[in-house]
């Protein structure tokens, strides 16, 4: 045994890295749980790859088809709506541990020489964990993921110079569209995975170089040794670390992750909303209209970011006792009030976006276009239909519930006839003609509402 270690030690260096990275490492005394935030962030990212992977594995990245392969993989695949819940709730656990790791870090100074650098990349780590937020969004392809997404993209438009030509290559055109989708599945598998692990690395490197910073010492006292790093700081690690994995776990159990109706871009009354990580930033931009807009969409979320990158160059005073930075850490808690009043905020405000008729599973392409055509012509502003024991549509019109009207005898040519020509079939003027929709658009409005209603034999 021991030789076989030797013989792999001597190739590998993996025996003598154990050593000095963690059996004989010793992190100054005093070092207790807040110290393992870090951990439990890093135990999130661990789960949010493997639940990655298993919604990647089924997932379809096209505007066609992106919204059917998630229902699938919920309702077909044993455990799916379990891993999609973890991966949906794993997104803001990975945010919030983040954020806390990151305020530890800055109330106890542990951002101080010479340790700016690892301050930097953590900060660079969360834009990242925030882009795969805003990526991860738009690939459910339902309402929310689309409206919420062009929001995004239009704020990235209105960057100054660059925007114009950021917006055109986020979207892959001028608005969000199938090519948006295509590129934020390549920007959230690909592109920030590398740039997470890249990061990431040198992060762990670097914490690896400096160690940890002494509890309460200021810079230049690194304090007296305390126990090995392994077994005792690990054990706190590895404690926190499995509750971690426990809450997000009861909590995919026990919740839902939310999933609306398919995007249809024609559905103006919609109105978006980000994920509540984005509603602080959401909010800046309701209170700064007109000329002062930039102000809330990049001037003060982008100067908050670098003031946050230059916090360790512009503090230069060696304490890192929390009471003896009276400007630091009151300037810190300010930050969180505020940002949490303009969440809270932006929470409170929260638009009623009425119920949108789902498809089934399993409609064939014609039902799905018949689907799309029939939101895009609104007629549930008229007609009610009560399918799968909801009812869809508004009661205060005198148009024919289609539930009923198709459950009875009613031919297709009629259907075709009426919405051609309503006045001259019905002789109505409450309903408009559809005519100008083409024949397949209404053959398959025909197929889409004979299949939510057979027609009784
Ligand atoms: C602005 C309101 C309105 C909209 C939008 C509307 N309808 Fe109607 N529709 C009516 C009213 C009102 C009637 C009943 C007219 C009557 O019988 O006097 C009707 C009648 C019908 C009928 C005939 C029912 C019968 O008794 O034979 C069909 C079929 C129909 N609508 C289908 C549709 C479809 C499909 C759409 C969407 C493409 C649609 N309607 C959009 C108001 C509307």
């Amino acid at each position: 045994m021991g030789r076989l270690l030797d013989f792999l030690d001597d190739r590998l260096g993996i025996v003598s890295a154990w050593r000095t990275s963690m059996s004989g490492k010793r992190p100054p005394a005093g070092i207790g749980f807040l110290r393992t935030l870090g951990f439990a962030a890093l135990t999130v990212c661990a789960l949010q790859f493997l639940s990655g992977i298993a919604l990647a594995f089924h997932y379809v990245p096209t505007a066609g088809l992106a919204y059917d392969s998630i229902r699938a993989f919920e309702q077909e695949v044993p455990g799916g709506a379990f891993v999609r819940s973890l991966h949906h709730f794993g997104a803001s656990f990975f945010v919030v541990l983040a954020v806390v790791h990151l305020a530890r870090v800055f109330f106890t100074g542990a951002y101080k020489a010479p340790r700016e650098f690892t301050w930097l990349t953590g900060i660079g780590l969360l834009g990242i964990v925030l882009g795969f937020g805003f990526t991860g969004y738009l690939l459910p392809w339902d309402q929310k993921a689309y409206f919420a997404t062009n929001v995004g993209t239009e704020i990235a438009g209105r960057t100054p110079l660059l925007g114009d030509a950021l917006r055109t290559v986020l979207n892959g055109g001028d608005e969000v569209g199938p090519p948006t989708l295509t590129r934020f599945y390549v920007i959230h598998v690909v592109l920030l995975p590398i740039a997470l692990l890249g990061l990431l690395a040198v992060h762990l490197m670097l914490i690896q170089r400096h160690g940890v910073a002494a509890p309460g010492r200021p810079v230049g006292d690194e304090g007296s040794p305390g126990l090995p790093y392994f077994p005792h700081h690990t054990l706190k690690e590895a404690i926190v670390g499995a509750a971690t994995a426990g809450v997000l776990f009861l909590a995919a159990a026990t919740f839902h992750a939310p999933l609306e109706a398919l995007a249809e871009p024609s559905d103006a009354g919609y109105e978006p909303r980000p994920d509540w990580y984005f509603l602080a930033a959401f909010q800046l931009l309701k209170w700064f209209k007109g000329p002062f807009e930039s102000l809330g969409t990049f001037w003060l979320p982008n100067l908050f970011v670098l003031a946050l990158a230059l916090v360790p160059f512009v503090d230069r005073t060696p304490e890192r006792h929390w009471r003896k930075r009276k400007l630091a850490t009151s300037l810190g808690i300010a930050t969180i009030v505020f940002v949490a009043t303009l969440t809270i905020l932006g929470a409170l405000d929260a638009p009623d976006n009425q119920r949108v008729l789902r498809h089934p599973l399993g409609c064939t392409e014609t039902e799905k276009l018949g689907y799309l055509a029939l939101r895009r012509a609104r007629c549930l502003e008229c007609h009610e239909l009560e399918y799968a024991g909801t009812r869809y549509g508004t009661e205060d019109h005198d148009a024919p519930r289609f539930d009923e009207l198709l459950a009875e005898r009613y031919a297709f040519s009629t259907f075709d006839a009426v919405l051609r020509d309503p006045e001259g079939e019905l002789g109505t003027e409450d309903m408009p003609a559809f005519d100008y929709l083409p024949d397949v658009e209404r053959a398959a409005i025909w197929a889409f509402l004979r299949k939510l209603v057979p027609e009784k034999q």
